[in-house]
């Protein structure tokens, strides 16, 4: 794995290995064993749009593995007075060990990976969220303890999110069911990729518009926002596309007694979540949340650890 643009950028036992240094480093941050891994390594994190839990645990990762971060808001670089993408691209690979950006177009971090002579890792894109996908296997196995058997059930928006998904579940032979309206579905290469995948893996990938016949008998129910950083002038449109989507209680109890809800936060109560799911006993919400610090340790690591 040079680059992680897509979570597909590594193969099936990268991913695997991923996982389970995740969970190695997460058991040594819980003994209180300090390391210097990323001792003198430097990530720059490029962030065109807002974010809370990926920067601060993408922070938070290299400081606790002896390196440092460096937080660059777009309009504070020359990029947001028009530097070219290729040209700031160049000159952070003179400077840091890696770059991870948060971009509203995937082509712009394509564009920066093809000039970059150092990693570069994806943030969140309109198309994929590979960081958050990675988080979230860690979350599955630690409560389902594995991820084979377990059907997942992604209920709302076929968004960048939901894209990771399918082609994490396709290169681990996951059992997938896509709920989301017809005219909301995944991006149509990212299915078609992860079909191919699927071939060689035995993933169970399928759709289901339904989402109360989707969730029977399913292990985990996932869901995001119904209005993603970009969309907010479809707003309107998306409330009334999304509304029987909504993650409550009925949705929940059709589902095993001890399905686990997702979700990748921020949350918003009331439309593809209520507040009584996200706060009741199915939700992991917060453990999630919490596994994107051991996620990202796992991912600088394998780019930019020279020994773990
Ligand atoms: N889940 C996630 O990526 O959250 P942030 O937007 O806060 O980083
Ligand atoms: N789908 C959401 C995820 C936020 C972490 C968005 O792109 O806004």
């Amino acid at each position: 794995m040079q680059h992680l643009i897509s979570i597909s950028d590594m193969s099936s036992d990268e991913l695997i290995e991923v996982i389970e240094l995740a969970e190695k480093l997460k058991a040594e941050r819980y003994k209180g064993i300090v390391t210097d891994y990323l001792k003198n390594k430097s990530l720059a994190m490029v962030f065109e749009l807002p974010s809370t839990r990926t920067r601060v645990s993408f922070e938070v990762a290299m400081t606790d593995l002896g390196g440092h971060a460096l937080y660059l808001g777009w309009n504070e670089l020359q990029l947001g007075r028009g530097e070219p993408i290729k040209d700031t691209a160049r000159v952070l690979s003179r400077y840091v060990h890696a770059v991870t950006m948060r971009v509203r177009e995937h082509s712009t971090i394509v564009e920066f990976a093809e000039y970059s002579t150092v990693p570069v890792i994806n943030a969140l894109s309109n198309l994929e969220h590979p960081c958050q996908i990675v988080a979230d296997l860690l979350t599955i196995k630690e409560y389902k303890g594995s991820l084979k058997d377990v059907k997942v059930v992604w209920v709302g928006d076929g968004n960048n999110v939901c894209n990771s998904l399918i082609l994490a579940a396709a290169l681990l032979g996951m059992e997938l069911v896509i709920s989301t309206p017809n005219n909301h579905l995944p991006d149509e290469k990212v299915v078609s990729r992860a079909k191919e995948i699927a071939k060689d893996t035995g993933a169970k990938i399928t759709f289901e518009a339904n989402p109360k016949a989707a969730v029977k008998d399913c292990d985990v129910i996932y869901t995001d926002v119904w209005v993603s950083m970009g969309q907010e002038s479809e707003r309107d449109e998306r409330l009334k596309a999304f509304l029987p989507y909504q993650v409550n209680e009925d949705l929940v109890n059709r589902a095993k007694d001890d399905v686990i809800v997702m979700h990748c936060l921020p949350a918003h109560r009331g439309e593809e979540i209520t507040d009584a799911v996200i706060e009741g006993t199915n939700s992991v919400v917060f453990d999630q949340a919490e596994n994107r610090l051991h996620a990202q340790k796992a991912i600088l690591l394998k780019l930019i650890g020279d020994e773990y």
